[in-house]
Order: structure tokens, then C-alpha cells, then sequence
């Protein structure tokens, strides 16, 4: 028998003994899912390669799941999504309704996976990477004054400038018959806006015209790394998040690290600094000197510039792209903004875009349609177990929770879930019973921080830009591009934007 063969074989013969321990010796063996999820994370990395995780998830969830009402087929619509997916040998994903409050509401540590947001290395536990809730929590409220909706409106006038910015870039493109790449503006606006809020000045992406240190590519490269070595944190610490590597810079991360430090830099020498977010923290910091490091208050700018900007661009995107795609919905929100026209700031504020109840619900819808981020969340069963729908699991199983599961589960959003319909939000009894299943900000003790800077910044965009323009896809039969990472932020639809006749221009 030749040498290599007398080598491989005790090798494979280890492999297939693993595979079949993990698949059979585990209480969880009984759970529906793929073959190669139950012995291998192999499969959530080839799940992510491909770029649809979400409705991957939502396929198997729909095949496993009860038939709701007449004649079910797997993946139809009046199947309910199943209870439980295995998708790793010890990670189960979860759409029981009671999940939200066993895992989300629960303070219970997040899964390894989130390990790699320690943003350089892991010298930078910041709050997406901090696994452990009670460290946890305590960071949360060292930072929760900063992200205060009445903090974020003090920045208002400075959002302002850069929404009439944003308008000027396209009144520019229109001038020159050229179509609009939501993706690319809306990002830009979005760093700007981050930089505004938390450093008193923006990076100036808008002011450029130009993705600055290739942040935008660098993040969307950078994402599926991330999305990848989450799952192989130890592999990433021997080697790009080795600290010693990342003082050389050469990691994917490098761009934001170092984009932070400038914005930290150049906020020493800024006469015009606010009681921005960074005032708050470093306030907060001084107060109580022993609560807080300065890599805390480090961790805490560099994750906003990580998660503030792709996500609210993916939302901002996702409103205008469903309202062209159904323009009943769009006619309405239209007529609602025109109606109140004569009350409204020549940049709509956030006040008065809180009060339209169409274009609010609109923008819930977005969220519950294209929510921003469409991987797992993924928790562990603490000491003692857990019990969710009867069923118990043992300490140390990472349960998971994936937004789009719950979002397109006709058990809680009504049969017609997969249709993009704002006017599902206008029943407020409806809404209600809704509402504790919107999960695109996550909930519980790790929920978005970013939420009230984002809703303030999408429910401005929104008002303003409809108000003011008039948008058609260049191609409306060509669908939009995008791959879920942990964000999933779209691209390829451009259009043709136009002044409103009867706006003047500001
Ligand atoms: C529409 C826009 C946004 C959406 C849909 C969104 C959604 C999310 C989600 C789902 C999580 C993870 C929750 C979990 O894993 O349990 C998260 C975390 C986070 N987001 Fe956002 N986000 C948005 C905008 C923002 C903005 C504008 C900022 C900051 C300026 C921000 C800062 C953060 C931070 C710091 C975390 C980590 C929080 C933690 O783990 O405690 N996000 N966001």
C-alpha cells in the first residue's frame, strides 16, 4: 500500500468518527437541518460564501415547520416556520415566538461567534464583542448617555447640513444626466453622520464625493471575513488579530481602527467641538474614573463607525427601493408628506417626520422586510439549561435567532409576510401584537445603541427626499444585488432622480 494512503487513512478514519460523534452522540441529534450543518460549521461558512444565509434559514424553517391552514407544500406560504433548525453540531436555530424573550430578553452571554468584533485585536473588547453580559451591561450604561435620543437631537442642525449636502449631490447628478447609486450616497451620508454625531465633524465622504481610505469597499470586504472567522476566532488571534499583526495595520479592520484614531486626532484640534457623543463618554469617563478605560471609550467610537453606517444605508436603500416596486404605498406616503408640506422644515425634522403615521409605518416595514442584518443572534444555554417551546437544552448549546426568520413567519406577521405591505403596521391592535417580534435592532441587553441616531436619521431621509425628489430605476425590471454577511447591504439598482415641480430649491 503506498505511504500517502497508509497516512490518510487513520486520518479519515478520524474525521468520519468525529462526524458521526457530533451528528449521534448529542442530545440535539433528533433536530431537522442539513446533514453537513450537524458535524461541521462548514456548512454556515458555505451558507455565507453563497450570500443568502437568511433565506436559507427561512427555506428550512418553512420545510420543518407546521402547515398553518388548507394545503401545505414545504415551502409555502401557509407554512409556519418549525420551531428548531440544527445548523451547526452544537448550534440550533430558533423561531418559537418565546425565543425573544428566553434569549433576547434574557441576560445570558452572547455566542463565540461574536468574539471577532474586537476591532483591532482583542486588547478592544468593545460592546458587540463583550460576550459576557454583566461586563456587558456595565459598558452599556458607561456609554447608553451618548446614544440618549435627546443627545442625538442636539445634533440636528449639523445632520441638516449634510442631508442638504446629500440633496446637493444629487441636484449636481441630475445637472449632469447622470443616474444616482443609492448604495454609495447613502453610505457616504450615513460615515458622515456617525462622524458628526460622535466626533463634531464628519469624515467627509460627502464633502469629497469619494469613499475616503476605501472605507466602503474595505467594510464590504472586511464583512465576509468577519461573517467567516467568527466562526474560527482562534485561527483570526493567531493570525490577522494577533496583536502583534495588528499594530502593523495589515488587517481588513485596519481602515477603521486607523479611521477612528484620525477622527480622534483631528476632534483635539476642532475649536468647534460639541457635547457630542464622544463628550459624553470621555464625561462619563472622568465622573468615574475607575468604571471606564480609555480602550473603552476607544471601542466604544470605533464600533460605531463599524456598525452605524452599511446598516442605515441598507435601510435608507431598502425604503425607496420596496415603494418604487409598489407604488400604491409610495402614491400614499407622497400624498401624506404633500399634505403637511406647509408644516415642514425646508430639511424635514425629526420631530416633524416622528408625527406622519404613513411614513411611519413605511419605514417599520423596511425594517421588517430588509432587516439590516441577516445572520443569526447567536446566544449560549447558561448553567442549568433552558426550556423554549418544551423542549430543554443543555448548558453550553448555542441557540440562535435570525431576524428574517421571525419577520417572514406567518404566524406572526399574517400570510402575507413575503409581500412588502406597509399598511399592515395602521391597525394599532395589529401593531401591538407586532411589535415584540421587529427584531432588526436585536433586543434585550444587546440591543442596537445606534437605534434612535438610526431611526432619526432614516425617518429625515425619508420625509426630506420624497418630498423633494422624484426617483425611477433606470432599469425597473432589474432587481437590486446583495449578499448577507452579517449586513446585508444591496447595490446595482440605479436611478434617474428628479426635482419636484413644485419644490423650490433650497
Ligand atoms: C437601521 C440601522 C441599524 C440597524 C438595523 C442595526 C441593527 C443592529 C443589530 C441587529 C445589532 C446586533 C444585536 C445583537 O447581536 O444582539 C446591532 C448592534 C450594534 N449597533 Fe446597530 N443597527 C443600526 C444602526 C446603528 C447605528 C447608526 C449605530 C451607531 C452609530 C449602531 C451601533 C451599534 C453597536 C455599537 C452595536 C453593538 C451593540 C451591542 O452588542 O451591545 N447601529 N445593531
Amino acid at each position: 500500500m503506498p505511504v500517502t494512503v497508509v497516512l490518510l487513512l487513520p486520518l479519515l478514519a478520524a474525521i468520519v468518527l468525529i462526524a458521526l460523534k457530533r451528528r449521534y452522540a448529542t442530545a440535539l441529534r433528533d433536530l431537522p437541518g442539513p446533514w453537513l450543518a450537524s458535524v461541521s460549521s462548514l456548512w454556515q461558512v458555505y451558507q455565507l460564501v453563497k450570500g443568502h444565509t437568511e433565506q436559507e434559514i427561512i427555506r428550512l424553517h418553512r420545510k420543518h415547520g407546521p402547515c398553518l391552514a388548507g394545503d401545505c407544500h414545504p415551502f409555502g406560504m401557509l407554512t409556519a416556520a418549525g420551531d428548531f433548525v440544527r445548523i451547526a453540531d452544537n448550534e440550533v436555530s430558533v423561531a418559537n415566538p418565546d425565543a425573544v424573550r428566553a434569549l433576547l430578553h434574557a441576560n445570558i452571554a452572547k455566542g463565540s461567534w461574536y468574539a471577532i468584533f474586537s476591532l483591532p485585536d482583542y486588547h478592544y473588547v468593545n460592546q458587540m464583542s463583550e460576550r459576557d453580559p454583566q461586563r456587558h451591561i456595565r459598558k452599556s450604561r458607561n456609554v447608553a448617555a451618548g446614544y440618549a435620543l435627546s443627545n442625538i437631537i442636539r445634533s440636528e442642525a449639523q445632520v441638516d447640513a449634510l442631508l442638504a449636502q446629500l440633496e446637493a449631490r444629487f441636484d449636481e447628478l441630475i445637472a449632469a444626466g447622470q443616474p444616482v447609486e443609492f448604495d454609495r450616497w447613502f453610505n457616504y451620508f450615513a460615515f458622515d453622520v456617525v462622524g458628526e454625531v460622535t466626533f463634531s465633524s464628519p469624515f467627509r465622504f460627502l464633502a469629497t464625493g469619494t469613499d475616503i481610505r476605501h472605507a466602503i469597499a474595505n467594510t464590504r470586504a472586511l464583512a465576509l471575513y468577519i461573517a467567516i472567522m467568527g466562526h474560527y476566532v482562534w485561527l483570526h488571534n493567531l493570525t490577522l488579530g494577533n496583536p502583534l499583526l495588528s499594530r502593523l495595520g495589515l488587517q481588513p479592520s485596519s481602515h477603521i481602527f486607523d479611521t477612528c484614531l484620525a477622527a480622534l486626532e483631528q476632534r483635539k484640534q476642532n475649536p468647534a467641538v460639541r457635547l457630542d457623543m464622544m463628550e459624553r463618554w470621555l464625561h462619563a469617563r472622568r465622573t468615574y474614573p475607575d468604571r471606564m478605560d480609555e480602550a473603552e471609550v476607544f471601542g466604544a467610537a470605533v464600533a460605531n463607525i463599524g456598525a452605524g453606517a452599511d446598516t442605515t444605508s441598507a435601510t435608507l436603500q431598502a425604503f425607496f427601493y420596496y415603494l418604487l416596486r409598489h407604488p400604491q404605498y409610495l402614491h400614499r406616503v407622497r400624498r401624506e408628506v404633500d399634505e403637511a408640506r406647509a408644516e415642514l422644515s425646508p430639511i424635514v425634522s425629526y420631530a416633524e417626520a416622528a408625527k406622519l403615521p404613513y411614513l411611519q409605518a413605511c419605514i417599520k416595514e423596511t425594517y421588517r422586510f430588509h432587516a439590516a442584518t441577516g445572520t443569526g443572534m447567536p446566544r449560549v444555554v447558561p448553567a442549568g439549561g433552558l426550556t423554549i417551546a418544551g423542549r430543554h437544552f443543555a448548558e453550553g448549546t448555542v441557540l440562535s435567532i435570525n431576524p428574517w426568520v421571525f419577520h417572514r413567519n406567518p404566524a406572526l406577521f399574517g400570510v402575507d409576510c413575503d409581500d412588502f405591505n406597509p399598511e399592515r403596521w395602521l391597525d394599532a391592535e395589529r401593531a401591538k401584537q407586532m411589535d415584540p417580534f421587529l427584531i432588526h435592532w436585536g433586543a434585550g441587553y444587546n440591543q442596537c445603541p445606534g437605534r434612535n441616531l438610526a431611526h432619526f436619521e432614516v425617518s429625515k431621509v425619508c420625509a426630506t427626499l420624497l418630498r423633494d425628489f422624484d426617483i425611477e430605476a433606470v432599469d425597473p425590471k432589474q432587481p437590486w444585488r446583495f449578499e448577507t454577511h452579517f449586513t446585508a447591504v444591496p447595490y446595482g439598482w440605479p436611478c434617474w432622480m428628479r426635482r419636484r415641480a413644485s419644490v423650490v430649491s433650497k
